[in-house]
C-alpha cells in the first residue's frame, strides 16, 4: 500500500510510522555518542547502561525488576526480538497460540523455527480475547502463545481481568508468553498498560518485547529489547549472538542517556490520545464508522454503511480509497492468514496535525 500511495500521491495513513521528527536532543544524544567514540561492538547483549535504563523503567512503571545483567537483551527492533524468542523457545513440532488478526511476522517465524501456528480469532467486531476460543486451542504440544496489547491492528487493549485470565488459563500448564508490548505507552482514557511485568505470574513465563522505534518516533532506528527470567533469556541470547550478535552502538548510548527523563514516554498517552480524538472527530463527518482506539496509533474503520463499496472486499476498497480520494489505509484482512473480511481497514495517525487534516479533507469530500 505504501508503494501504491507513492505512485498516487496519495497521504500515506497505511504504515505505521509517524511522519513527524523525534525530539531533537535524541539525534543530539546520538551525535554525541559517535563524537565520544562509542562506535565499535558494544555487548552482545547490549550497552550495560541502556540495559539498566530499560530495567528502571520497567520496575517504575510495572513493579517487576529484571536483573540488567542476565534477564534484558538490546534487539534491533522488537522484530528480531520475536524471532529470536521464537526461535530460541519453539522447537520443531511445537504449537504456538497465535490471535488473529496480527502483525505479520509471527507466522513466518514460526515456520522458520519448525513448529507450527494454531490461530485463535479475536472475537470479530470488538476484537477482544475469547478464552474458550484460546483453552481450546491449547494442547500437549502447545509450547506458547503470542499476546500483543496495544494491538495491531485493532488498536484494542487488554486490561487487568483479560490478563487474570489468560494467567488463570496457562496456570496448569507449561505454556510461555510472547508478549509483544510495542505500543506499551500508548494507552488511552486514563487507563494503564496491563504489562506481563505487572503479573509476576505471567512475568515468570514471558518474554516482555518492546521498541524504541514506536516509543522515540524513530521507527527507523531497528532498536528494541526484550527482558525474561533469566533461563528464557540465557536460550534467547544463545540465538542472539549467532544471528544480530550486537546492535548499534551510538544509539544504545544515546537511548540510555535520554531515558534518564521519563516525561517523553510518560507524555505519550496524551500526545497520541489527543491525535486520535482530532482523527475521530474529522471521521464523524464521514460514512465510515470510526472502531474504539483504545491504545496503540491506529485507528479502524468499518464501511459497512456505504452502500456504494459494499461489493469491494477490504483490498479493493483500500485500493480505491489510494487511487480515487487519496489516504492510503490497511485492509484488515492482511493480518489473518485466510484473508477474513469484515469490512474494515486500519488507518494510522501517528501525524502531524497538518497531514490527518488534509486526509480528512480528501475523506470528506469524497466518503
Ligand atoms: C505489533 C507490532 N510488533 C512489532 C513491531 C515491530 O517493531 P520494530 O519496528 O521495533 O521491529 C510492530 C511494528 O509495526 C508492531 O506493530
Amino acid at each position: 500500500m505504501s508503494a501504491l500511495a507513492q505512485e498516487h500521491q496519495a497521504i500515506n495513513l497505511g504504515q505505521g510510522f509517524p511522519d513527524f521528527a523525534c525530539d531533537p536532543a535524541l539525534v543530539d544524544a546520538v551525535s554525541r555518542a559517535m563524537q565520544a567514540g562509542h562506535n565499535q561492538y558494544p555487548p552482545m547483549a547490549g550497552v550495560p547502561a541502556l540495559r539498566e535504563a530499560v530495567a528502571a523503567k520497567i520496575a517504575a512503571l510495572y513493579g517487576h525488576v529484571y536483573d540488567p545483567g542476565t534477564e534484558i537483551t538490546i534487539t534491533a527492533g522488537a522484530t528480531q526480538a520475536i524471532l529470536t524468542s521464537i526461535l530460541a523457545l519453539v522447537h520443531p513440532g511445537d504449537e504456538v497460540v497465535v490471535l488473529e488478526p496480527c502483525y505479520d511476522s509471527y507466522g513466518p517465524n514460526i515456520e522458520l523455527a519448525g513448529g507450527r501456528i494454531r490461530r485463535v480469532p479475536l472475537t470479530p467486531g470488538s476484537f477482544r480475547p475469547d478464552f474458550a476460543l484460546i483453552a481450546a486451542a491449547i494442547g500437549p504440544r502447545t509450547r506458547a502463545i503470542i499476546v500483543n496489547s496495544p494491538h495491531n491492528p485493532s488498536a484494542t487493549v487488554w486490561s487487568h481481568t483479560d490478563m487474570e485470565r489468560l494467567a488463570a488459563l496457562l496456570r496448569p500448564t507449561n505454556v510461555l508468553v510472547i508478549a509483544d508490548e510495542v505500543y506499551e505507552h500508548m494507552v488511552f482514557d486514563g487507563e494503564l498498560h496491563q504489562s506481563v511485568a505487572r503479573h509476576p505470574e505471567l512475568a515468570a513465563r514471558s518474554v516482555l518485547i518492546s521498541s524504541f522505534g514506536k516509543t522515540f518516533h524513530v521507527t527507523g532506528w531497528k532498536v528494541g529489547y526484550a527482558a525474561a527470567p533469566a533461563s528464557l533469556m540465557a536460550e534467547f541470547r544463545k540465538v542472539h549472538q549467532f544471528n544480530v550478535f550486537t546492535v548499534n552502538t551510538p544509539v544504545q548510548h544515546a537511548l540510555a542517556a535520554f531515558m534518564a527523563d521519563p516525561r517523553p514516554y510518560l507524555g505519550l498517552p496524551a500526545y497520541y490520545a489527543a491525535k486520535r480524538d482530532r482523527f475521530r472527530a474529522g471521521l464523524e463527518r464521514t460514512a465510515l464508522r470510526a472502531l474504539p482506539s483504545e491504545g496503540s496509533y491506529f485507528q479502524c474503520v468499518d464501511y459497512a454503511d456505504l452502500p456504494e463499496h459494499l461489493d469491494r472486499d477490504e483490498f479493493g476498497f483500500c485500493h480505491w480509497l489510494t487511487t480515487e480520494v487519496g489516504v492510503a489505509a490497511i485492509p484488515l484482512s492482511a493480518f489473518y492468514a485466510d484473508g477474513f473480511e469484515q469490512r474494515v481497514v486500519r488507518l494510522c495517525f501517528a501525524k502531524q496535525d497538518a497531514t490527518l487534516d488534509a486526509a480528512l479533507a480528501r475523506l470528506t469530500a469524497r466518503l
